[in-house]
C-alpha cells in the first residue's frame, strides 16, 4: 500500500487543484494500491490530525476549479516551534500524525513560508515532496510558480479596464497590485497592460520623478496616466530607514495601503484628479489560466514520478521550460526578487515606462 498525505498551505492561488490532480492521476496511473489522506486547512490539519480520505475520483473534474479542495491557512514558520495555546508541540504533533497514519510521504503545496516548514519536516525525517504555488512568483529555485500567470491575467484585465475610464476623465489612476516583498505580478501586469509608471519594492521610487513623469505625459498631450504599484513599493527615503523606523513611520501615517499614500503625495503636487483601484484578492481567485493548468499538471505529474520512485526531499520546479527537482534544503528561506538590472526592466524602460527612480 502507498499512503500519501497531501496539504495546501499559505495564501491560496489558482491551479492548486490542478496540481493535486496531476499528482493523483500520475500515481494512480501506475498503482492501484494508493491511499490519499487530504489534510484540511494546511499544516493545521496535519497538526491536529484533521484529514479526509480521498480517492482518485475526488480529483476528477477539478482541473479548472480555483481555490483548493483541501482548504488552506497561514501557519507562520516562526511559530512552528512555539507550543499552541494548550501546550501542544506542533512539530511533534505533525510527526505523530504522519507516523500514526503510516504515511509513505507528504505532498505539500505552498509558497515561501510553507517551504521552510516543509524543509523542517524533512530534517525531522519525514518524506516530503513540494510543489511551488503562489501568485507572487517569489520562490527561489523555479522560474515560475503556478498561480502567477493567472494573477497577471487578472491584474492586466484591471489595468485594461481602467484605461478607458482614465482617458474619458483625464485622470491619474493608481492600480495597486499584490506583492508585499516582490514586484513580479506588478511588473508583468504593468507591461502587459501598458502602464505608464510601474513601482516595485525592488526599485525604490522618488515622488518627484513620478510627478515629473505624469507632467511629461500631460505636456505630450496624453490625457491620463496609469501607475501600477506593488503593495510593497517603497520610496527612496523610506528605503533608507531601519525596519523598526519604517514600521513606526507607517503606523503613524496610517494609510490603508501604499496606493493611498502615493495618491496623497501626487495630489499634493498636481491638480489632475487621482483615483485608486485595488483588485486585491480577485488576483488570487477564479479559474486558472491555461498556462497555469499546464504548469501545475506537469509539476504534479513529475511529483508523482518522484513518489513512485521513493525519491524525496525535493521541490518540483520549472527551469528553462523543463520540469526538474530542486533539493528542499536549497529552496527553504530564499526569496526570488525582481533584479532591477534584468532584461525585462531595461526593455520596459526602452518603451517609455518609468520605474519612478530616475
Ligand atoms: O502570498 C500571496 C499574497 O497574495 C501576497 O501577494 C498578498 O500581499 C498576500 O498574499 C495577501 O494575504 P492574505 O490573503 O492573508 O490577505
Amino acid at each position: 500500500m502507498l499512503r500519501i498525505g497531501m496539504l495546501t498551505s499559505g495564501g491560496d492561488c489558482q491551479a492548486l487543484n490542478a496540481a493535486m490532480r496531476g499528482v493523483v492521476k500520475g500515481v494512480c496511473s501506475k498503482r492501484n494500491d494508493v491511499e490519499i489522506y487530504g489534510f484540511m486547512d494546511g499544516y493545521k490539519g496535519l497538526i491536529y490530525s484533521n484529514f479526509k480520505m480521498l480517492t482518485s475520483r475526488d480529483f476528477s473534474g477539478i482541473l479548472t476549479r480555483g481555490g483548493t479542495i483541501l482548504g488552506t491557512s497561514r501557519q507562520p514558520f516562526k511559530l512552528m516551534r512555539v507550543p499552541d495555546e494548550n501546550g501542544l508541540d506542533k512539530v511533534e504533533a505533525m510527526k505523530h500524525t504522519y507516523h500514526k497514519l503510516n504515511l509513505d510521504c507528504l505532498v505539500i503545496l505552498g509558497g515561501n513560508g510553507t517551504h521552510k516548514t516543509a524543509n523542517l519536516l524533512r530534517e525531522e525525517g519525514l518524506n516530503v515532496i513540494t510543489l511551488p504555488k503562489t501568485i507572487d512568483n517569489d520562490l527561489w529555485g523555479t522560474d515560475m510558480t503556478f498561480g502567477f500567470q493567472s494573477a497577471v491575467d487578472v491584474a492586466t484585465d484591471t489595468i485594461d479596464r481602467i484605461h478607458t475610464t482614465a482617458t474619458s476623465h483625464s485622470r491619474v489612476f493608481i492600480v495597486e497590485v499584490m506583492g508585499h516583498k516582490v514586484g513580479w505580478v506588478t511588473l508583468h501586469a504593468g507591461v502587459a497592460g501598458g502602464a505608464d509608471i510601474i513601482l516595485l519594492p525592488e526599485i525604490p521610487y522618488d515622488i518627484k520623478v513620478v510627478v515629473n513623469a505624469i507632467r511629461k505625459r500631460a505636456e505630450e498631450g496624453k490625457r491620463f496616466t496609469i501607475i501600477a504599484v506593488a503593495e510593497g513599493a517603497i520610496s527612496k527615503e523610506d528605503a533608507k530607514l531601519s525596519k523598526k523606523e519604517f514600521k513606526e513611520k507607517k503606523a503613524k501615517e496610517n494609510y490603508p495601503s501604499v496606493a493611498y499614500e502615493l495618491a496623497e503625495r501626487i495630489q499634493k503636487k498636481m491638480d489632475q484628479e487621482v483615483r485608486i483601484t485595488v483588485p486585491g484578492h480577485t488576483q488570487r481567485g477564479g479559474s486558472p489560466c491555461p498556462y497555469d493548468r499546464v504548469l501545475a499538471t506537469r509539476l504534479g505529474a513529475a511529483a508523482a514520478e518522484r513518489i513512485l520512485e521513493g525519491d524525496y526531499g525535493y521541490m518540483m520546479a520549472i527551469r528553462r521550460g523543463e520540469i526538474t527537482k530542486v533539493p528542499l534544503a536549497e529552496v527553504a528561506g530564499k526569496l526570488k526578487t525582481v533584479d532591477p538590472e534584468a532584461g525585462i526592466i531595461k526593455e520596459a524602460r526602452m518603451t517609455g515606462i518609468s520605474f519612478g527612480d530616475k
